[in-house]
Formats: structure tokens, sequence, C-alpha cells
């Protein structure tokens, strides 16, 4: 059985990410293919009780190190449980968010530093990465009026984080796609919905 493909969206937050993931899903099922839907942190038991401890509580309740090591644990799991298992039975899985968050968050805005989470990353996951990495662009400005209508006062630990921070997050994702263009492709995700899933069906023209 051919194995099957593994794509992540990625992006800061408000992008439109969750609702492209099933719109992509949709898509790509119209096509006869077996698509598995996920996130990050998340998508097996034992992550989302792990997203729970990241996600709730005060900005500071983790040092970045400590919460390198929980995104690291809850993605050993997810990966162990539900990305390999789907890929080996020849499913698409279709992730919001996966190592490059972490290298981004984490990582770049988080001053961890990029070698340290591919370590954690290769102990915890076997350094697992995808074919294709979609990140979502969208102008700062328009990402943050999009999750402050959307999310208000109930924002998550780091949707709370300051305008330096998103700065530093933008940066260390874009600088993340220059360095692997063969797995990334940076989407424009401005304008209607339909538009932004077409512009991702054609950035995965090329997987077959
Ligand atoms: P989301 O459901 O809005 O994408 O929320 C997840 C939050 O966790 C988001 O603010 C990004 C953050 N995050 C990291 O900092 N590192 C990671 O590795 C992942 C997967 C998410």
């Amino acid at each position: 059985m051919a194995r099957g493909r593994f794509i992540s969206l990625e992006g800061g937050e408000g992008a439109g990410k969750s609702t492209q993931l099933k719109r992509l899903a949709s898509a790509l099922r119209a096509r006869g293919l077996d698509v598995v839907e996920t996130r990050e942190p998340g998508g097996s038991p034992g992550a989302e009780a792990i997203r729970t401890l990241l996600l709730e509580g005060e900005v500071d309740r983790w040092t970045p190190e400590t919460e390198a090591l929980l995104f690291a644990a809850a993605r050993a799991d997810h990966v162990a449980r539900v990305i390999r298992p789907a890929l080996d039975s020849g499913r698409w899985v279709l992730a919001d968010r996966f190592i490059d968050s972490s290298l981004a968050y984490q990582g770049g805005a988080g001053g961890v530093g990029m070698a340290d989470i591919m370590t954690l990353h290769g102990i915890g996951s076997h350094g697992l990465l995808p074919d294709r990495t979609l990140l979502l662009d969208l102008p700062q400005g328009d990402a943050a009026s999009r999750e402050a209508a959307r999310d208000g006062d109930n924002r998550d630990r780091f949707g709370r984080k300051d305008g330096a921070y998103h700065q530093a997050l933008a940066a260390a994702f874009r600088a993340l796609a220059e360095a692997d263009p063969a797995r990334f492709r940076t989407v424009d995700a401005t304008g209607a919905p339909e538009a932004v899933t077409s512009r991702l069906l054609a950035a995965l023209d090329d997987l077959g």
C-alpha cells in the first residue's frame, strides 16, 4: 500500500487555518482521497490533555523551555498514535500546525533555538516532517483584527502575547519557508475563503 501524504498548515493567529483545513479536506475527499483532519497541540487523547496544560492559565505559566518539552511530548503521542498509523495505511493527514509552530513560537520568538527544538523532535517523533507545509500569509493588521473579532477576550496564552512577539513569529515562519522551499509553499490568505482554498489546492499539485 502506498504511504499517504502528510500536509501541515501553519501561520500566526487569525490566518484562517482551521477554516481552510476543513475546506481543503472536503476538496481532497471529493477527489476520492481518504483524509484525516487533525490539529496540534492535540490530535490524540494524551496530546489533548497536554493541550489544556499549554493553553490555559497565565501568559507566563511556563518558561519557553518547559513549553518546548510539553509541545514535543504532545507531538510524540500524536505522531505515534494517529499520524504514523494513518500514513502507513495510505491515508492523507492534514494537520492544523506541526513542528514548524514549535520552531517559530518556541525556537524563534521564544528564544529556545531551532537546533534544540529539532533535537526534541528527533527524540519524540523520530524527526517526522510533513511532505508539504502550507504557510498561510496574512498582513499582521488583518490577522489581529480577524482574531479579535473571533476570540475577543477569550484568546489563549499565545494570542495574548504582545505585538513584538507576533512580529518575531511572522519573521520566524518566513525564515523557515525560505530555508526549505521544497517542503514549504507560502500561500496568500487574503480574499474570499474559496479563493484561498484554490490557492492551497494548487500548492499541492505536485504531490500526486
Ligand atoms: P491554535 O489552536 O490557535 O492554533 O492554538 C495553538 C496555540 O499554540 C497557538 O497560539 C500556537 C501555539 N503553538 C506553539 O506555540 N507551539 C507549537 O508547537 C504548537 C503546535 C502551537
